[in-house]
């Protein structure tokens, strides 16, 4: 059995990107009969990024309404809220003990904050909360504490799956043990970054995401018109490979579909006709999913169950788990 783990942060609404980066894949992967899959909610890593009670909160129910109505099955995946499991703050501590500073230094969040305030003359820590230094020793823990071997993310993560293999390895070395399995990041290299409205990463923090299922069929269409595109007028030819419109398309279509989206660009297909046919392959896929999202959403009750459940599974896989590390590094019950 291989043991699949993914999460998402808990501060906004789930995109396109989310979708193809990490729903859709974790939930291929959770069929297979020789995967133990384990989702989560990562509302700890979401305290990181902000102060706002319900937003987090409202973040929460919707990532978890849009897990299951994209098809996840809590009978079969572990599913749970990352702050259920207080053995994942523990490990963190562990891990941070014997992680290197200048492991952090070099994380890409960290390191964007810092080239921002030298760029601003400003002092190079400003504005940076411990919490976001040790954003790569946390996202370590959820994956360790569970000993997951693959981890279905986006490219932009890749650097965090790197960081928890070294903090694992360097762990097994000091204390002399194989504690924790080395994990792997599952890329889909078709769609590794999404890219938003502006070309940029589709990202919450560039403001040019597209939401899955948040606000209905009008809003997901009226948001795809306002993709960016070039000048070029309809009947003249366009480059699909330069268009975040066709690369948006690619994640969503067959290669056979893409193929006659690509000839219709090159032969010069108006930028308003091709956001109705982008609009349109999302909407087929998504309409299923939006009815049973708006379901599930008016139940936070249900909802709250399940990830219940979900924290109690996880709970038996992690606890022992923890035990057997307090054991080894000096932590056992005086007897
Ligand atoms: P988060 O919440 O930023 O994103 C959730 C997942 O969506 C993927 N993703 C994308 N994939 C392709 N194209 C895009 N434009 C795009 N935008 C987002 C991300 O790569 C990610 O897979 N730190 C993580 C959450 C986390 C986690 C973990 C993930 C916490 N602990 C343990 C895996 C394992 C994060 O903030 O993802």
């Amino acid at each position: 059995q291989t043991r699949v783990l993914t999460g998402i942060t808990t501060t906004g609404t789930p995109h396109l990107g989310n979708y193809v980066g990490a729903i859709r894949p974790a939930i291929a992967a959770s069929r297979r009969a020789d995967v133990d899959a384990f989702y989560f909610m990562a509302d700890y890593h979401a305290l990181i990024k902000s102060d706002d009670p319900a937003r987090i909160e409202r973040s929460r129910l919707e990532i978890a309404a849009t897990w299951l109505a994209a098809g996840l099955d809590p009978n079969k995946v572990t599913f749970y809220r990352q702050s259920d499991i207080p053995e994942i703050p523990e490990l963190t501590w562990f891990l941070t003990c014997v992680t290197a500073k200048g492991l952090l230094n070099r994380a890409h969040a960290y390191k964007a904050s810092v080239d921002k305030n030298n760029e601003l003359g400003e002092d190079a820590d400003a504005g940076v909360t411990a919490g976001l230094y040790m954003y790569p020793v946390l996202m370590a823990a959820d994956i360790l504490a569970f000993n997951a071997q693959q981890v279905p993310v986006g490219r932009d993560q890749i650097q965090h799956i790197e960081m928890a293999r070294d903090i694992a390895q360097r762990f097994n070395h000091i204390y002399h043990r194989e504690f924790f399995v080395l994990p792997e990041a599952l890329i889909e290299e078709q769609v590794a970054t999404l890219p938003g409205l502006d070309g940029r990463k589709m990202s919450k923090s560039y403001d040019n995401t597209i939401p899955l299922l948040a606000g209905g069929a009008k809003q997901l269409r009226e948001t795809i018109m306002r993709i960016v595109t070039d000048s070029r007028a309809p009947g003249e030819p366009k480059d699909p490979d330069s268009s975040a419109l066709f690369m948006i398309f690619r994640a969503f279509a067959s290669e056979a579909e893409s193929a006659a989206f690509r000839r219709a660009l090159e032969e010069g297909i108006g930028w308003g006709e091709a956001k109705q046919v982008l609009y349109e392959r999302i909407e087929a896929d998504v309409a299923p999913m939006r009815e049973r999202y708006e379901s599930l959403i008016a139940r936070p009750a249900a909802i709250e169950e399940i990830l219940h459940e979900g924290a109690r599974k996880a709970r038996a896989i992690a606890a022992p788990k923890i035990a057997e590390l307090r054991d080894a590094i000096g932590l056992r019950a005086m007897s």
